[in-house]
């Protein structure tokens, strides 16, 4: 049926009748998919930040600072990344110099948790090793550091990629070396009664749609790897092995699609080894600073397409959280103003949460999500659904299951309509930007009806506050 509209459609636009694309959005409301908590979408502090001095830098005292992490409470941090297998802790040292960090340093880190309201992961140096297992000794001083602070640290982690180690570091860990080496973690944590609990996640493998990473991931889970872990985590990026970084590159839908693949392993693969343990994107973003092509395009309005629809396909999957890298490196600027994907992923977690449902009439072009409306900003019942247009031309939706309803529009286009790789984004027309250290108000438009459209290569929520959905009233 979608495809008759498709074919008339492209008729009109020969005849030039018709300036849009005209569909339905059906959702299937009875059965949800999945379901999401409040902190789906968490956050990452790259450990390069702690290790080159910008912790120590930072002014915690900040009101601006303080806004924009709390804006994004409740989350996960996870302070970790490829600077986490150099960094060493030296308890008496002051400040931080090349990659030894002292304790004032993880105060700092720690203090910006607790000010923000986010739940802490911490990333440990596997790299530090002796006869071919890790040694723990440098871990115990840091744990031996947080424990006497009493900082609670819900999970942590050892290492980070480690199935690329030999690109970075000329050195193999092999999945036994590492599967040991988290039972040895393991057993460290019951030496320090304030984490004898705390979650550990792992083993922060990257590009599972590769065999040779699966191989891996496997043979850590068989090695013991299932033993030792308390939740599974593995990182995605789409880049590099992809076409180079252009513009087409961030509207790509079979791009996009591709990440079906890569969640299809991960869940299959848990469901597999380690049925009981929860699943996690641990460390994900859209593309690396290092993929070829133009550079800083992943910073602006056009990064946008992919991470909304990571968000929209992941909500789908048995994944439960997502830990979008990094809070100071890709949401916030260098005087710490919010890029664009800082206000998406904002008005994501205010309008995003709990069951999940499926949107049949959803194309690779006229990509749709729908779940229930966080019931922290609409009463419960209301349902939202996200769009991310990557057709060349406007399309109007149709809510076909609702009549005549009140709908709140959060569209965000560039902030500059000539250029969709914009430092800016607008919502409803409107260029977002703080004021001193308040954030932007960010009123829904309103209309009545059950249509909507979406110009061409935007993104945005609909909420329909009055769609009284039985699985979003409980
Ligand atoms: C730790 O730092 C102190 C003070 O900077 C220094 O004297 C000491 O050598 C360091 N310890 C190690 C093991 O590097
Ligand atoms: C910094 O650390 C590296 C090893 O991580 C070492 O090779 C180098 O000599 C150190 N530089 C200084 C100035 O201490
Ligand atoms: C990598 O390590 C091996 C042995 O551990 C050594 O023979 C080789 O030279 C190293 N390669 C580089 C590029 O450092
Ligand atoms: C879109 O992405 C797919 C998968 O990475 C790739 O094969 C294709 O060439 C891309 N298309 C364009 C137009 O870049």
């Amino acid at each position: 049926m979608f495809w008759k509209t498709i074919s008339l459609y492209h008729i009109f636009l020969i005849f030039g009748t018709s300036s849009g694309l005209a569909m339905d959005v059906r959702i299937d409301l009875q059965q949800p998919v999945a379901e999401k908590g409040p902190k789906f979408v968490g956050i990452t502090v790259d450990t390069r930040y702690l290790v080159y001095g910008q912790m120590s830098a930072l002014d915690l005292s900040s009101p601006k600072l303080h806004t924009l992490a709390r804006a994004l409470s409740p989350s996960y941090v996870r302070v970790g990344g490829t600077d986490a297998d150099d960094m060493v802790f030296n308890a008496t040292m002051n400040g931080w110099f090349n990659h030894t960090v002292g304790p004032s340093v993880l105060e700092k880190m720690w203090r910006l948790s607790q000010l923000a309201g986010w739940d802490l992961i911490f990333d440990l140096n596997v790299v530090v090793r002796k006869n071919g297992y890790w040694d723990p000794s440098n871990t115990r001083e840091i744990l031996k550091f947080f424990s006497q602070q009493g900082y609670v640290v819900d999970c942590f982690q050892l290492g980070n990629e480690p199935n690329v180690f030999e690109m970075k570091y000329n050195l193999t860990v092999s999945a036994q070396a590492l599967a040991h080496d988290y039972l040895t973690l393991k057993s460290v944590l019951q030496e320090f009664p304030l984490y004898r609990n705390s979650c550990i996640l792992g083993p922060e493998v990257t590009r599972i749609t590769q065999t040779k990473t699966r191989e891996y991931f496997i043979e850590f889970l068989k090695s013991g790897g299932a033993q030792a872990l308390t939740a599974v985590g593995v990182h995605h990026y789409f880049c590099p092995g992809d076409p180079a970084v252009n513009l087409g590159f961030f509207t790509n839908g079979t791009l996009m699609d591709s990440l079906k693949e890569e969640l299809d392993y991960l869940v299959s693969i848990s469901r597999q080894y380690v049925p009981q343990l929860p699943v996690w994107l641990s460390e994900t973003g859209t593309t690396f600073g290092s993929c070829p092509g133009t550079p800083d395009l992943d910073l602006t309005y056009i990064n946008g397409f992919l991470w909304l629809d990571k968000l929209g396909l992941t909500s789908q999957s048995a994944v439960q959280h997502v830990n979008r890298q990094g809070f100071f490196s890709d949401l916030l600027d260098d005087n710490l103003d919010p890029r664009p994907e800082y206000y998406l992923t904002l008005l994501y977690k205010r309008l995003v949460q709990g069951a999940v449902f499926r949107v049949p009439t959803t194309t690779r072009n006229v990509r749709m999500y729908a779940s229930c409306t966080n019931p922290d900003s609409y009463s419960k019942g209301a349902l939202t659904v996200y769009v991310i247009n990557i057709e060349t031309i406007d399309v109007t939706l149709t809510l076909s299951e609702f009549k005549e309803q009140q709908l709140d529009l959060y569209m965000l286009t560039s902030g500059d309509p000539e250029d969709i790789s914009s430092r800016s984004v607008a919502l409803n027309g409107d260029e977002l930007k703080m004021t001193g250290s308040e954030l932007p108000p960010m009123p829904s438009r309103i209309v009545t009806g059950n249509s909507f459209t979406m110009a061409a290569k935007t993104f945005g929520f609909v909420v329909i506050p009055n769609a009284n959905v039985p699985a979003c009233r409980r």
